[in-house]
């Protein structure tokens, strides 16, 4: 348990999201303060695999915390579903002298982290990807900075969207998970927002939205699709053709993926990092922080993975009335 814990490894997997760094550094630092070794695992457990492990201090975490990424950088590993690499995993941490991991990354990572807990390694997650998709926590890092990220892009599409009076559809990241889409939807005054949570793959009900729209008088429509609903490209294709109208395609991709953290994303982190290791000098392990009803507060991993998120039905409901 946590009183023996003396070296805390820490490492960030899955897709990168700004905040990781000032959240290492905060894993790091108050680390140090509590008197325990800390041990950063370069490329999340792909690097584990191959033991590219390495000292930390506090000088380590010098000027990261309002880069974006992760200095530790990430990395997906399929081979970490198999047993026998879960097993020299642990050998690995046996042999590093690590007696307690902080995995910073999405309900993938934390999966992983499950397993070496099931093992007997004490594991610590932290909530980070940009697609909000965490369902024991209401806030992931990352999150904030994409959508601020992905807002400003679509302004910037929404001006020129409206000078040749143009449909655009956009599409932004969330893997399976329409959060990002929603805030943008909201956020932007979009005419539409296709998320796979609701949509119907109904094309014919897309084009009438905006024919009905330019009767109404609006010169301009913006669509934002979800990137889990398909082939955006191939989409815009058709409902031009049925339409007979032109419509621009934008992939924001690692645009909103990247990028200076929000101040939201810095302070969350960095309370989520230093969360981590009290709760190890408390005694608890096999935790996930979250943040819950305005409380910074930690489940149980086993029941955090169980829980289920979900976009808010009421924001969705809301969305088409504001921007008619
Ligand atoms: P995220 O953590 O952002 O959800 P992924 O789903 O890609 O991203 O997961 C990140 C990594 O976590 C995977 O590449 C793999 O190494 C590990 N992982 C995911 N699912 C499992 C699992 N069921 N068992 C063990 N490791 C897993
Ligand atoms: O999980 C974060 C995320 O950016 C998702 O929104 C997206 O589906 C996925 O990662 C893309 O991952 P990559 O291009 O790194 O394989």
């Amino acid at each position: 348990m946590s009183s023996k814990i003396n070296t805390i490894g820490v490492l960030t997997s899955g897709g990168d999201a700004p905040g990781m760094n000032a959240a290492v550094r905060a894993v790091v630092r108050r680390g140090i303060a509590k008197g325990k070794l800390i041990k950063g695992i370069n490329r999340g457990y792909a690097g584990m695999l191959k033991e590219e492990i390495q000292d930390m201090d506090a000088r380590s975490v010098c000027n990261i915390l309002q880069r974006g990424g992760t200095f530790l950088e990430s990395e997906r590993c399929p081979e970490f579903e198999l047993e026998e690499m879960q097993d020299k995993a642990i050998d690995i941490c046996r042999k590093h002298g690590i007696d307690a991991l902080v995995v910073i990354g999405g309900d993938g990572s934390f999966r992983g982290a499950q397993k070496l807990a099931g093992k007997g390694l004490n594991v610590i997650g932290i909530p980070g990807t940009i697609d909000g998709d965490i369902g024991c926590t209401d806030y992931t890092i990352g999150f904030d900075t994409a959508v601020n990220t992905a807002m400003h892009a679509i302004d910037n599409i929404r001006d020129t969207a409206s000078s040749h009076e143009k449909c655009s559809i956009i599409e932004v990241m969330g893997r399976n998970a329409g959060h990002i889409a929603l805030w943008c939807g909201i956020a932007n005054g979009a005419e539409q927002v296709l998320i796979p949570e609701k949509f119907d793959y109904n094309e014919v009900k897309v084009l009438q939205k905006i024919v009905k729209n330019r009767e109404n008088g609006k010169k301009n429509n913006i669509i934002i699709n979800a990137e889990g609903i398909g082939d955006t490209p191939k989409m815009a294709k058709r409902i031009s053709a049925i339409g007979n109208i032109s419509i621009r395609t934008t992939i924001l991709s690692y645009i909103q993926r990247g990028g200076v953290p929000t101040c939201k994303d810095r302070v969350f982190a960095s309370v989520m990092g230093a969360k981590a290791v009290d709760l190890l000098c408390e005694g608890a392990c096999n935790r996930v922080v979250a943040y819950k009803d305005g409380q910074f507060v930690d489940f149980d991993i086993d029941e955090a993975l169980e829980m289920r998120g979900g976009i808010s039905e009421y924001m969705y409901e809301i969305l088409e009335d504001l921007s008619m």
